[in-house]
């Protein structure tokens, strides 16, 4: 049976193809189109699943959109229209559901649901079954969808190497529901317990988001950065916020937050009242007086330092706050499925600090669906409905996150004569490449690492990677001048070899396939002694997001870190994503030739071919 799982329409489109139940490809259309979090249909992702497989379009059974377009329709209306009796009187929900309908049955649009509504009718958004269609000239039989938490579920339970475990989603909202407990047996999923609008985790950490001066869905990475800066000194009013229940669900006080219409501003005036003026959009950030231009005066320097002072304490008072919240319902879910197996999927699980706390206070098994996000929801929904409605056997788990392009020698050897770059060496062998590339490294290169098919998920995995030598102080800040331009708060993290990572971070890796290490979804304390050896990947709190790599998950770059121990006497390379800041990873060799042109990195390498950003003479 061949399934096509599609995620669009909101952020993160993304096609995933499963053949029998075994996941023959996936790939996020951002990667395609070179348009970070794409939403718009992925036919460059589904072009990519189909040539994978050497498949048409018509030999697919079956194509499975990944939530419930119309519910969630009718949440987006149900939500306006609560908010606009809010403002009319002030007080909340009551009688919404019968406004809702009232609004639904007039015979024209009411003027505050039109700006919400426009996309939807414009895009025919609550037809997805349609626009699937018409995008891709298939019969409307051959289409169906499952609910967005379905999807999650599906993604966080039959991806992992478990048989039985207790499943938790989480993330900002799919059709209502916001998170889920689920406990999964072979290939049954038994939900347990659902948390819908208007609590949610995942809106709680994007509100904060916002009010730190990020984006919403991609500064929630910078949060957690920021959050090693600062002293939980919020702790008890943001803690105030959030009900944990007995049943494993929680609640969000309501005064603070904006959740129902997320076009507007997610957080309220009584939220200001408690937590002061938000942070400007790329204000600056400091945390010491050398980290600031000379030429400020001192009280200008100081107001930089107590503004970053403050709104790191916050973010460190939110995470802290979440960790909480996520580490108290993934212990009712263990309560309730009876077994320390845990997986979980949705954009909270990509909170990596609390994922680590899971593995190391909690002592799960976790398994982390690497590509958590909406995106994963392209293989939970073809996987939800292998198992739930096709009845099939258990399919395959997670072999390998690196279900992206491959890299095709002759696009490479093309995109190197067209560049005019000079290719310093073609290697005969992995051997001779790894030994070369651990030597530039030791001396100092910045590498743009391209081997292999590109990963599934938000992380760089050793297939598309920018490396570095992590033993060097100065690297960050090299890295972050020549190609990343990232903010200072946001750390760099390590590969390591799996055989060597206890001896390093302050964890035990857990070798059975689908660790989240193996995905770097999982942040562990460097060992006190070690961090003044691994400087360029050690965070401000004494952490690292680490990169467990052994010989069998991907053979090259751990002979690379191998040859780099021999070198430098770490197993330790810095290991960021291969693309400019505000792009989507490089994917294909054009696109890594054109990254590397506009960027500061010493030397692309293509599969087994070196090339120099300096010509030689
Ligand atoms: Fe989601």
């Amino acid at each position: 049976m061949k399934v096509l799982g599609l995620s669009f329409g909101f952020h993160d489109a993304a096609a995933a193809l499963l053949i029998d139940g075994k996941i023959v490809a996936a790939g996020q259309e951002e990667r395609f189109t070179r348009i970070k979090h794409d939403a718009d249909f992925p036919r460059r992702a589904v072009e990519f699943c189909l040539r994978q497989a050497g498949l048409a379009i018509g030999d697919i059974d079956r194509i499975v959109y990944y939530e419930n377009a119309l519910k969630k329709f009718d949440r987006i209306v149900w939500a306006s229209t609560v908010r606009e009796q809010q403002k009319a009187n002030g007080s909340l929900v009551g009688k919404a559901r019968t406004l809702w309908k009232a609004a639904t049955k007039a015979s024209e649009v009411p003027p505050y649901l039109k700006s919400v509504t426009h996309s939807w009718f414009k895009l025919a958004k609550f037809d997805a079954v349609a626009r699937i269609c018409d995008e891709l000239a298939v019969p409307r039989d051959k289409v169906t969808f499952v609910d967005h938490h379905d999807s999650h579920l599906a993604a966080a339970f039959y991806t992992s190497p478990f048989d039985h475990a207790a499943i938790v989603t989480m993330d900002g909202v799919g059709e209502y529901e916001t998170a889920v407990i689920a406990v999964g047996r072979g290939a049954a999923i038994e939900r347990k317990l659902a948390i819908s609008l208007p609590h949610s985790i995942g809106l709680f950490y994007s509100a904060f988001t916002a009010f730190l001066g990020f984006e919403v869905n991609e500064g929630e990475y910078k949060v957690m950065g920021m959050a090693a800066f600062g002293e939980p000194r919020h702790y008890d009013e943001v803690r105030k916020l959030v009900t944990l229940r007995d049943d494993g669900g929680f609640e969000i006080e309501q005064s603070c937050f904006e959740f129902l219409t997320p076009e507007t501003l997610p957080y309220t005036d009584e939220f200001l009242r408690r937590f002061g003026e938000p942070r400007q959009p790329e204000a600056e950030f400091a945390v010491q007086r050398s980290d600031l231009p000379d030429e400020l005066t001192d009280s200008e320097a100081e107001a930089i330092l107590k503004s970053s002072r403050h709104y790191a304490d916050l973010a460190a008072s939110v995470q802290l706050c979440t960790e909480e919240l996520v580490l108290h319902v993934a212990a009712k879910a263990s309560a309730i499925a009876g077994t320390r197996n845990v997986c979980l999927a949705g954009g909270v699980a990509l909170n990596s600090l609390a994922n680590g706390r899971l593995i190391r206070e909690c002592g799960y098994n976790l398994f982390v669906h690497p590509a958590a996000g909406d995106a994963g929801n392209a293989i939970g929904a073809a996987a939800s409905f292998y198992h739930r409605t096709a009845k099939q056997p258990r399919m395959q788990g997670f072999a390998s996150p690196y279900l992206g392009s491959p890299l095709d020698p002759a696009d490479a050897a093309a995109a190197i004569a067209a560049s005019g770059f000079d290719v310093v060496t073609t290697h005969a062998s992995d051997e001779a490449l790894v030994e070369h590339v651990a030597e530039v490294l030791a001396g100092g290169a910045v590498i743009g690492w391209v081997q292999g098919q590109a990963e599934w998920g938000p992380r760089a995995l050793g297939a598309r990677s920018i490396l570095a030598d992590a033993t060097n102080p100065a690297m960050k800040r090299i890295v972050n001048e020549r190609v990343k331009f990232r903010e200072l708060f946001r750390p760099f993290a390590p590969a390591v070899t799996a055989e060597a990572a206890s001896q390093y971070f302050d964890f035990e890796p857990n070798l059975a396939a689908g660790a989240p290490e193996y995905y770097m979804l999982a942040v562990h304390p460097v060992r006190a002694e070690k961090k003044s050896i691994i400087p360029a990947i050690t965070h401000a709190d004494g952490s690292a997001r680490v990169q467990i790599v052994t010989a069998a998950s991907n053979p090259t770059f751990h002979a690379l870190l191998r040859a780099f121990e021999r070198r430098k006497g770490v197993p330790i390379l810095m290991n960021t994503s291969f693309n400019l800041r505000g792009e989507p990873m490089v994917d294909s060799p054009r696109d890594a030739i054109r990254t590397f042109s506009v960027s500061g990195i010493d030397y692309l390498v293509l599969g087994r071919t070196v090339v120099s950003s300096r010509v030689e003479l």
